[in-house]
């Protein structure tokens, strides 16, 4: 799969909620590649800070390509400070999109934790095509991660949310949510994304259920070309990369290790 690197123009840079910004950027020839899943590199700035490119979900490639994103340290402080016609270095697609479910699914669950909901939309902008029971299940930590999940209504998923603190919807993890669903283990599959002990849980229900499912990993990442093993992780198979062999693989291959 072809992979594109050259400067485009942000469209708008647009906070969705308190925690959460979405950046459009004007990048047609990426958009046309891209698929659910995959990710791109964004070189942020010029000079030495931050050095390193980011990584970031594909939020949407329709018109434009969209990323959502939480400002936690260095490079996407200087993301959210992009305007209208700045330009950035995107390197993309990257990496192993999530693939379309097997035959016979009826039922796709989307189960994500805070930014890791990114992923989704372009996944179910691409399965309301075809004939799924589409269902989001959203955790965030307070009301300040949760924004307006209407696009993802409009695709026709039904949504559940869930906060730590019970500021929106059912108090809790997302796992408060898993009651929600009825699980079939030939009707049912299950897509996530978010932070390690999340996706644990999603592996856990999996497997009580006998679901399939796969999961979007995200690690700390410098080359995003499989060079520099930085970005790898345990799986049954041996140590794989998330930028190279990922993030996408199947949920019941990965190793999360518990921290005591
Ligand atoms: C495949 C992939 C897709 C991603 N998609 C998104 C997305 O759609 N939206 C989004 O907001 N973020 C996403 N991330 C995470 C994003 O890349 C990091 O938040 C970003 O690189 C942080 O850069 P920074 O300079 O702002 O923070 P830094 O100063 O580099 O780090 C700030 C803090 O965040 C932690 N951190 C940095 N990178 C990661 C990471 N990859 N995973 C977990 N913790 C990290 C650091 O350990 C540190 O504690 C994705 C990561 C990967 C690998
Ligand atoms: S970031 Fe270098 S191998 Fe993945």
């Amino acid at each position: 799969m072809g992979k594109l690197q050259d400067i485009y123009k942000v469209i708008s840079n647009e906070k969705l909620c308190e925690k959460f910004t979405r950046l459009r950027i004007d990048a047609k020839p990426i958009v046309e590649k891209s698929r659910p899943g995959q990710f791109i590199h964004i070189r942020i700035n010029d000079g030495l800070e931050p050095f390193f490119r980011r990584p970031f979900s594909i939020y949407r490639a329709k018109k434009s390509l969209e990323i959502l994103y939480e400002v936690v340290g260095s490079g996407t402080g200087a993301l959210a400070a992009k305007k209208k016609g700045d330009t950035l270095d995107v390197l993309g697609p990257l990496g192993t999109p999530f693939g379309m479910p097997p035959k016979g699914i009826k039922q796709i669950v989307m189960v994500a934790g805070g930014v890791g909901v990114a992923p989704f939309l372009f996944l179910s902008d691409t399965l309301k095509k075809k004939d799924y029971e589409l269902i989001l299940l959203y955790g965030g930590r307070t009301k300040g991660h949760i924004f307006n999940i209407d696009e993802f209504k409009k695709n026709g998923c039904g949504v559940f949310q869930a906060t730590d603190d019970g500021s929106v919807g059912v108090k809790g993890r997302v796992s408060k949510l898993f009651p929600k669903i009825d699980p079939c283990p030939e009707t049912t599959f299950i897509y996530t994304c978010g932070p390690r002990p999340m996706m644990a849980s999603v592996q856990d229900f999996a497997r009580k259920h006998k679901l399939r499912a796969r999961g979007s990993c995200e690690e700390v990442m410098a080359c995003a070309l499989g060079a520099c093993l930085g970005c790898s992780i345990k799986t049954t198979q041996g140590f794989k990369t998330v930028c190279g062999d990922g993030p996408v693989f199947d949920l019941h291959e990965l190793i999360f290790e518990k921290i005591t």
